[in-house]
């Protein structure tokens, strides 16, 4: 059976891309077939696999002028289908067309049955690329800084899923929220313990801490394990990896 599960903050900058690309390295290197979808026009995760410049990207499939998603091989198991900043040209257009709405879903109907884990790293808005990742998905992965104000907001996250449950997705759930940038500072410390204390179950016990091999590997456009196998890093993503097969 396919998981395919979207990574969603509309805050910017909690770790989204960051967790669609380290968490599906490592679903890989557990020996399931992974795809991972960029559906945000800064293509931070094409980049960091180091695919940029493209020809064909999830852009066409959605201006609809190939019928297929292009898929790039990155190794085996482990495959990306890359995005380009063309995505926010198209953007308007799409608003106007209801059927806009479901097109990642029928794109990903076709190939779905190829892999165990898609992800979906969506943008830092709640705009229609957003709506097509949560149409699609089985699942949403909600990450959060652990850092002050950060909790503001996920009730507009709940909501939109809860609207997309009620009319157009009723498979949706939450995986769990991802506390991400952890640290030792009574902040980070606070913030761990509030959302524990609000959300409990849905929380993953894994954290991932704070740690500058991540910032290092995405500005050598590479994942965590092949960067620092090590690290912190590579650690708290890996155990996350086996949280979610448990
Ligand atoms: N655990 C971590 N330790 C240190 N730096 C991190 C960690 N996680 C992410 N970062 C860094 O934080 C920045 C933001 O991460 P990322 O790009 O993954 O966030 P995002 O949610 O995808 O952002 P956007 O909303 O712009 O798409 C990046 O520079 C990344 O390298
Ligand atoms: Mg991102």
């Amino acid at each position: 059976m396919t998981q395919i599960i979207s990574i969603l903050n509309h805050k910017g900058g909690t770790a989204k891309t960051t967790t669609t690309l380290n968490l599906g390295k490592a679903l890989s290197m557990l020996n399931t077939r992974v795809l991972l979808i960029d559906l945000d026009a800064q293509a931070n995760l094409s980049q960091s696999l180091g695919i940029d410049d493209e020809p064909e990207t999830i852009a066409e499939s959605f201006s609809q002028k190939r019928k297929t998603l292009p898929i790039k091989q990155i190794s085996e198991t482990f495959h990306l289908v890359p995005a380009s900043l063309d995505l926010s040209a198209i953007e308007p257009g799409l608003y106007a067309n209801i059927n806009s709405y479901f097109l990642l879903k029928s794109l990903l109907d076709q190939i779905k049955e190829q892999y165990e884990f898609i992800l979906i790293d969506c943008p830092p808005s709640l705009g229609i690329f957003t709506q097509n990742a949560l149409i699609a998905s089985d699942s949403v992965l909600i990450t959060v800084q652990a850092q002050f104000l950060s909790l503001r907001g996920l009730d507009t996250v709940y909501n939109l899923i809860t609207s997309v449950r009620e009319k157009l997705n009723d498979r949706i759930g939450i995986i769990g929220l991802l506390l991400t940038q952890t640290n030792n500072t009574r902040i980070s410390k606070g913030i761990v313990e509030s959302l524990r204390n609000s959300f409990n179950e849905k929380v993953f016990n894994t954290t991932i801490r704070q740690n500058v091999a991540i910032a290092e590997a995405s500005a050598h456009r590479k994942d965590i394990f092949s960067y620092n196998p090590e690290s912190y890093g590579a650690i708290d993503y890996m155990n996350l990896a086996k949280e979610i097969l448990l």
